[in-house]
């Protein structure tokens, strides 16, 4: 038997060990760091680096204080971008999945591994969608509605799907998660929802000023539940480091990869393929479990995640395709049809700016599929002339997507892979089959 078999089944059997088994929960992702000044510059190896062995160790205890109070000092970024040394890559350590699906499993012991999230998109992921997708073993988010008001709304009638639901309930919260985008978002409102509510989870994006509104958001919506996991997504190196060494680190980090639908860094995002192993690589000291997105849409997008360390995947427009999602039937018909999505859809600001949406922050643009109004603005035509062809196709209704369609029809550069409209259970429980497939298929490599 080769040396490399051994971890890969390791793997392999771990992944396929089911229900993920209920262990520990904790509000403090950062693990204890050594303080003999070791981590600094030089060769380092496992036995020198004991703290290392612990990056993915599968004997993880957590943290017992709530939160990390020590600066990340060093290194691990300056390790990755200098290569002078590395931390200790050993398979494990490669593969936090094995690890860190243990920590989420505590919080979320309804889910089935490997762990397939439903993103929250605004308006898109009701409570229906979320409802389906938790219910099959999933995680489902309810995304921002378009007032902050919605959001309660929205928990109120998740309340009452889940009364009916078959989910058993764990503890005091509800078994899905809620998204909010904290540039234009209202804390207090969300802060009340969230504490009225208890979802088991709130899922941060788009801060203006970075980090420090996060922390702003996370303080405050632990205080209002602190049951409530905070989850944050991010999509650059930086922004990972910058939460992991925050003084209130997110419990779970979303890896969003330039592929992904909707809104998305501008100008530096990168695939996750790529993107997720440094930052596995620079935070494991953390402990901080991380999510990959973007570009995920059958079976292989999850095998491909959890090899590059991912715990799991979230995804967003393959349940943009699903029966319970809140769409108009023009814009899913699209997704539907839509293929090759690196010519067919791009990041652009201007069908917020015919929607009336200014003012996000420069840093996020979102990912759509290209119609008429791009077309147009190519070919030189003014804006204003745009935006009246666009307000006329939506009063038409679903004509406004589509190849000769004017309006927003947000999606990600996966719609090539998604090729018809399922439930979202069957979505969620065929990705996770397929993936195990795939996985048992490798591990006899
Ligand atoms: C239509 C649409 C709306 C989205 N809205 C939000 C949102 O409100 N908040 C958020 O954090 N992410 C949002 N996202 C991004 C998702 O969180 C996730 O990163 C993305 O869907 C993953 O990539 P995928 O679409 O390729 O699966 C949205 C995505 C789509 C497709």
């Amino acid at each position: 038997m080769s040396l490399t078999k051994v971890p890969q089944r390791r793997w392999a059997s771990a992944l396929l060990s089911g229900k993920y088994r209920p262990a520990l929960s904790t509000h403090a992702p950062i693990a204890e760091s050594p303080t003999d000044g070791s981590r600094r510059k030089g060769n380092i190896s496992a036995s020198r680096q004991p703290h290392l062995m612990r990056c993915a160790s599968t004997s993880y205890r957590p943290h017992p204080k709530p939160v990390n109070t020590r600066p990340f000092s060093v290194s691990v970024a300056s390790r990755s971008r200098n290569n002078t040394a590395t931390p200790d890559l050993t398979m494990e350590n490669k593969l936090q999945s094995v690890t860190f699906r243990e920590r989420l499993a505590a919080a979320y012991p309804w889910t089935t591994a490997p762990l397939i999230v439903g993103a929250p998109m605004r308006v898109m992921s009701g409570p229906d969608l979320a409802v389906a997708v938790s219910r099959a073993g999933g995680f489902g988010f309810i995304g921002p509605g378009l007032k902050p008001e919605s959001t309660a709304a929205d928990l109120e009638t998740t309340k009452g799907l889940l009364a009916s639901s078959g989910i058993p309930q764990h503890g005091a919260v509800l078994p899905v998660g809620v998204g909010f985008q904290i540039w234009n978002g209202n804390l207090d409102v969300s802060a009340s929802a969230v504490s009225q509510y208890r979802p088991a989870a709130a899922w941060l994006f788009a801060p203006r000023n970075g980090q420090t509104d996060v922390d702003v958001w996370t303080k405050r919506l632990r205080e209002a539940s602190p049951e409530t996991k905070i989850w944050l997504q991010i999509g650059t190196l930086q922004e990972a480091l910058d939460a992991a060494r925050s003084a209130s680190p997110p419990d779970v980090l979303v890896v969003q990869g330039a592929e992904a639908g909707g809104h998305g860094r501008t100008s530096d995002g990168i695939g996750f393929i790529t993107l997720l192993p440094e930052i596995a690589d620079a935070t494991c000291e953390s402990g901080i479990p991380l999510i990959a997105a973007g570009g995920v849409a059958d079976g292989r997008g999850v095998v491909a995640a959890l090899g590059v360390g991912a715990a799991g995947v979230a995804m967003g427009t393959r349940f943009l395709a699903s029966q319970e999602a809140r769409i108009k039937k023009g814009y899913q018909d699209e997704v539907v049809r839509a293929t090759d999505g690196g010519a067919s859809t791009l990041r652009t600001h201007l069908y917020n700016h015919l929607r009336g949406t200014f003012g996000w922050p420069e840093q996020f643009s979102p990912r759509t599929i290209i119609n008429r109004s791009w077309v147009e603005k190519q070919a030189g035509t003014a804006f204003e002339d745009i935006k009246k062809l666009h307000d006329d196709a939506v009063s038409k209704g679903d004509g406004a997507w589509g190849p000769d369609g004017w309006t927003a029809t947000y999606a990600g550069a996966n719609v090539g892979l998604i090729r018809g409209v399922a439930g979202a259970g069957e979505i969620v429980e065929g990705t996770r089959n397929e993936a195990v497939k795939i996985i048992q298929t490798l591990s006899g490599l």
